[in-house]
């Protein structure tokens, strides 16, 4: 057991350093309510500012330095007009999911009392699901970042999806795991593999490990959901849903459209977990229409940060780090009970520093 957890910080490109800057604000503070463990940040510089300067889109060592760390946190990186010759983004943070294998990428998408809900069922305001996205292969093996390009010239470009026993194995086994958890803390318990087996010969194999994986967790329902139908069905009936696990595609597109139904990307918290470390970030971007105007809502990336915390707490068998976590949460669940959370993204007054300093007093609220 420890009772310090670092933390690597990559702020990134845009609003990733304001909203990164919120974070540790709340953690923080947290920190100080809660008591009995210490925070340590050791500064990673990367992204596209950093790669118009250097030509390089990381410090050196800079992934090293991250991986020694107990968890990265990380704002945004990108920005659309600094572009590498081959036309793509900057996009360090894709290796990082892949040097370090971070297969499972969890993206909560939770309702908020008086939240910014865009359904008009009542059940909306219940909604409260997680989108389990693999993140190291499927389709976005062949990112460009990684270089795998099976044909790439100018007739012809080709992207490859890969599906692999071993990873697949250990994204379904957290999937359930996630699921039965939730099911201690209330959630349905259950598990929905979504794919498209019905045309792809690797999304049948994910479904097949799926298949085999299941009866090792009886106490967890399943179900399955071609991605077409899933995507129907987070309009038509979000509240069916517990744990979706996917491949790496899906799971970016169905996230965002899960920010959405819950008010915006400004809501999506994001965790990426493998075996030895796990990354920390808000879903959404660098928002450079505006950034530098301090209008960031920066509840995803706070609520990323209370994912890590309670990942560090886990990680390092600290239960006051894991209660930090639950802490935020109850924070930002009673800033929008009492419609002390207004951010701009959805309509309301408050800025980016207005919403960091009331999470402050909310933190200090709470028993
Ligand atoms: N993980 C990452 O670092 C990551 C993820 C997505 C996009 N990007 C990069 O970010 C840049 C912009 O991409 P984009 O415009 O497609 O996506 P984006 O998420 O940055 O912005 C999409 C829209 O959502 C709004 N938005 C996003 N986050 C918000 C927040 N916290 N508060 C209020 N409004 C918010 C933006 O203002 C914009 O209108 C690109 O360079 C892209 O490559 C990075």
């Amino acid at each position: 057991m420890s009772t310090k957890a670092q933390i690597a910080v990559i702020r990134g490109d845009g609003i990733g350093v304001d909203v990164t800057n919120a974070t540790i604000d709340v953690m923080e503070a947290t920190k100080k309510k809660v008591g009995g463990f210490e925070l340590g940040y050791n500064d990673i510089v990367a992204g596209a500012g950093y790669y118009q300067e250097t030509g390089t889109d990381i410090e050196p060592e800079g992934e090293t330095a991250a991986g020694n760390a107990d968890a990265i946190l990380l704002g945004a990186i990108g920005l659309p007009a600094v572009r590498h010759p081959d036309g793509t983004e900057i996009a360090p943070h894709l290796r990082l999911r892949d040097i370090y294998g971070l297969y499972a990428g969890v993206r909560p998408v939770r309702a908020y009392p008086n939240g910014p809900q865009k359904l008009s069922d009542p059940k909306a305001a219940e909604l409260d699901m997680i989108i389990l996205r693999e993140s190291t292969e499927g389709l976005f093996y062949s990112a460009a970042v990684h270089n795998r390009d099976e044909i790439c010239n100018n007739d012809e470009v080709r992207d490859t999806m890969r599906i692999t026993r071993a990873t697949t194995e250990r994204l379904h086994h957290f999937a359930f795991k996630l699921a039965r958890k939730r099911k201690e803390r209330g959630g349905l318990g259950r598990v929905t593999c979504v794919d498209k087996s019905n045309v792809f010969r690797s999304m049948a194999f994910f479904r097949q490990i799926f298949d085999e994986i299941r009866p090792e967790y009886p106490d967890i329902d399943i179900g399955y959901n071609y991605v077409d139908a899933q995507a129907l069905d987070m309009i038509r009936q979000p509240w069916e849903f517990d744990v979706l696990v996917m491949e790496n595609m899906f799971g970016d597109i169905l996230s965002d459209l899960g920010g959405g139904l819950v008010g915006g990307m400004g809501m999506a918290s994001c965790a990426e977990i493998g075996d030895t470390i796990g990354l920390f970030q808000p879903a959404h971007g660098t928002a450079p229409d505006i950034m530098g105007q301090d209008k960031a809502n920066p509840l995803a990336a706070v609520l990323s940060g209370a994912l890590m915390l309670d990942y560090c707490g886990e990680k390092l068998g600290c239960q006051a780090m894991s209660d930090a976590g639950r802490l935020i949460d109850d924070a930002v669940y009673s800033g929008f009970e009492q419609k002390r959370l207004r951010p701009m993204e959805f309509g309301g007054d408050m800025s980016t520093s207005a919403m960091v300093k009331e999470l402050v007093e909310l933190v200090g609220e709470q028993s």
